[in-house]
């Protein structure tokens, strides 16, 4: 027994949430999960109707009644600010105390990667701290609007946030026999933050004897995700340098129509998404790769402790693109809801 809310939000998001639905009811019923699902209506259109992103009232009702929540994307041309986006994403990740973006990268069909003639096989998990660093909203403007405008964005980095994605990326590698943990930084410039999270690393990976770890800079690392991605197993890193690297990671392993991420704090209330946005190029055409929402879908079950479930999610994504029923970012013909159609079939053989 689960209770998710559904949370399409803009653009894209409602409709590759309403595939994630559908397939997470197959799931349910092919496995006999009783799963409730509940819309909730966040976004840019009542942001602009009602001038509300989310209540205080609503957000203590989602985190405290259900167990988890799929959202789909935030992010709309009409608010250009990202005021609504930012409110309601960032709001949850950091009211709930989200500090884990779990962001998984793995080549389920080869042909898939633009590196598929190179490489032997791509399977990185991205743990990126998800409630600081840059992304803490900590700075100002002065004289805004002039020429002596100053503008500052500081980046908030504690030991107990530092310690605890760390201690999450190795507990990972060990549960799942993953060899190395590689540490993102530019601590070659950013010697604060980077003194703090290199210090860290060390105390925290040598409780973990068996598992390797290395240290990379960021704008090396950017460019190896592209040299040898495979060399990579679990990675470890900041808000920004996280949301970064897990678009590219998302590339090489078959766009960002397939990379889910799972925004936790394990035992508690999560919200899984997309790592994509509202792609807004390509809203209400239909054409929205909907297997990212569908990978949320599968995490959220695992997430509910119904394993088979999820494995049978994940097995019927990598069909679906074996057998060509895809949307055209992976080189197919069918429709978003096709897709989803196509897979709810499936999973009710
Ligand atoms: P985006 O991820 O929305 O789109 C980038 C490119 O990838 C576009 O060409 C888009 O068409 C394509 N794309 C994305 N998802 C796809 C899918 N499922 N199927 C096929 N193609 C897909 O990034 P953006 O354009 O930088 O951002 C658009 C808006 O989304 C912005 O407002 C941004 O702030 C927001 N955003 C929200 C989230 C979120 O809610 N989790 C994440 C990223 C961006
Ligand atoms: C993501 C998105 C968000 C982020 C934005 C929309 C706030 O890019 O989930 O990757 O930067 O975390
Ligand atoms: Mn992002």
């Amino acid at each position: 027994m689960g209770r998710i809310a559904l949370i399409g939000g803009d653009g894209i998001g409602p409709e590759v949430i309403r595939v994630a639905e559908v397939v997470l009811e197959a799931a349910a019923a092919g496995h006999g999960i009783r799963v409730t699902l509940d819309h909730w209506d966040l976004g840019a259109d009542r942001y602009l109707r009602d001038g509300v992103t989310i209540t205080d009232e609503e957000r203590d009702r989602l985190t405290g009644d259900y167990d988890a929540a799929l959202l789909g994307a935030l992010g709309d041309p009409r608010v250009p600010d990202n005021a609504h986006a930012r409110d309601i994403l960032l709001g949850l990740r950091f009211s709930a105390d989200l500090y884990i973006n779990f962001r998984p990268c793995r080549l389920l069909v080869p042909d898939l990667s633009p590196l598929r003639n190179t490489d032997p096989g791509i399977d990185i998990v991205f743990f990126r701290e998800n409630t600081e660093g840059l992304y803490a909203g900590v700075g100002g403007s002065f004289k805004t609007g002039t020429r002596d405008e100053i503008a500052t964005e500081q980046s908030i980095n504690t030991w107990r946030g530092v310690e605890r994605i760390v201690r999450a990326a190795f507990e990972h590698a060990a549960r799942t026999g993953r060899g190395r943990v590689t540490l993102v930084d530019k601590a070659n410039v950013l010697r604060h933050e980077g003194g703090l999270w290199r210090r860290v690393f060390a105390e925290v990976g040598v409780g973990f004897p068996d598992i390797a770890r290395d240290a990379m800079y960021v704008d090396a690392m950017a460019m190896d995700l592209v040299r040898r991605p495979h060399r990579y197993e679990v990675v470890v890193t900041s808000n920004l340098f996280g949301d970064i690297l897990s678009d590219l990671g998302a590339q090489v392993t078959g766009g960002l129509g397939l990379a889910p991420s799972g925004n936790l704090n394990p035992g508690s209330w999560a919200l899984f998404e997309p790592v994509h946005g509202s792609a807004p190029d390509i809203a209400g055409r239909g054409i929205a790769n909907p297997l990212a929402a569908v990978g949320c879908a599968s995490l959220a079950l695992a997430h509910l402790g119904s394993e088979e479930a999820a494995a049978a999610v994940d097995e019927c994504i990598v069909a679906s693109i074996r057998e060509g029923v895809t949307t055209p970012d992976l080189g197919g013909h069918a429709t978003t809801r096709t897709v989803g159609e196509w897979m709810a079939a499936r999973l009710a053989d």
